[in-house]
């Protein structure tokens, strides 16, 4: 497995491969691997002559007061991981080739980052459009693929390409759980025993929920009462936030009548797990 640490490297890399007529597939990731990348990787192998994964713990998208010193880190499993997933070639570039002294550009959405994961860690997604916005013009893909694990930062992505006009295609590959429901998370390693059984409870909420809607409920506020109580009846969750928007546009909703955002942010000890379901009527 060919491993770049250069923009210059991975450009060169993928100019070949363009010159050979291979259609290029990007996974971008921040690494400590797991099944749910692994999945985007096999999806892209299935589309893609080339597949990069770029593997970069992106500063700009960590606040102060989040892990990002201690974000796991394992670049030797991961290699391997990759490989057997279907990656041809890793991306690992450090920060400072990201951001050279005197980096400032940054791109930043409207109203799509003011609610959800973006209300709740402030310049988050500005983080990560722009080193995403980066990625493709370093790699230039055909196609990248993103989990719909982290569903606002799919519209988020596809709003930015949408915008800026990047010639690529998005893909949305479904969350991966583990066997109990949890969603696979690199952060899943923080969790003590005691918190990695309560955590079950996120899926149990949505599974719960989507019960609820193929039941005939519609009203969105007593499906929310209905997810926060039994979320809250779980004594090592602590709610950042349980919202419901409609799907795509994260308009409110009051009654669902079309695709609705089920998303839930939930702190077990210091570690702060996100998951979300779609509610189809
Ligand atoms: P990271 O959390 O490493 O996730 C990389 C990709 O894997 C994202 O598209 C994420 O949605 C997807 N993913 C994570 N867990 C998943 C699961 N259980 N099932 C399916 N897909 C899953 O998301 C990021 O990194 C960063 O924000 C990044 C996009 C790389 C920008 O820095």
């Amino acid at each position: 497995m060919y491993v770049c640490h250069t923009i210059a490297e991975i450009r060169e890399y993928v100019r070949q491969a363009g010159e050979r007529g291979l259609v290029i597939g990007l996974v971008p990731t921040m690494g400590y691997l797991h099944e749910g990348h692994l999945e985007l990787m096999r999806r892209a192998k299935d589309q893609c002559g080339v597949v990069v994964v770029s593997i970069f713990v992106n500063p700009l998208q960590f606040g102060p007061r989040e892990d990002y010193a201690e974000y796991p880190r394992d670049l030797e499993r991961d290699v391997r991981l990759a490989g057997g997933a279907g990656a041809d070639v890793i991306f690992n570039p450090a920060a400072e080739e990201m951001y050279p002294e005197g980096y400032c550009t940054y791109v930043d959405l409207g109203d799509l980052t003011d609610k959800l994961c973006g209300r709740s860690r402030p310049g988050h997604f500005r983080g990560v459009a722009t080193v995403v916005a980066k990625l493709f013009n370093i790699v230039r893909p055909d196609y990248a693929y993103f989990g719909q694990k982290d569903a606002q930062q799919v519209l988020v992505i596809r709003q930015m390409a949408a915008d800026l006009d990047m010639d690529l295609e998005i893909v949305t590959v479904p969350t991966v759980r583990e066997p109990d429901g949890l969603a696979m998370s690199s952060r899943n390693v923080y969790l003590s025993p005691a918190e990695r059984q309560a955590a079950t409870v996120l899926f149990h909420s949505l599974e719960m929920a989507g019960r609820e809607v193929a039941a005939g409920e519609r009203d969105a506020a007593k499906l929310h009462r209905m997810v926060m109580e039994m979320i809250k009846s779980e004594p090592l969750a602590e709610i950042d936030y349980v919202e419901i928007y409609g799907y795509p546009g994260l308009a409110p909703v009051a009654v669902l009548d079309g695709a609705a955002l089920l998303a839930v942010a939930v702190k077990f000890g210091r570690t702060r797990l996100i998951d979300n379901t779609l509610l189809e009527v």
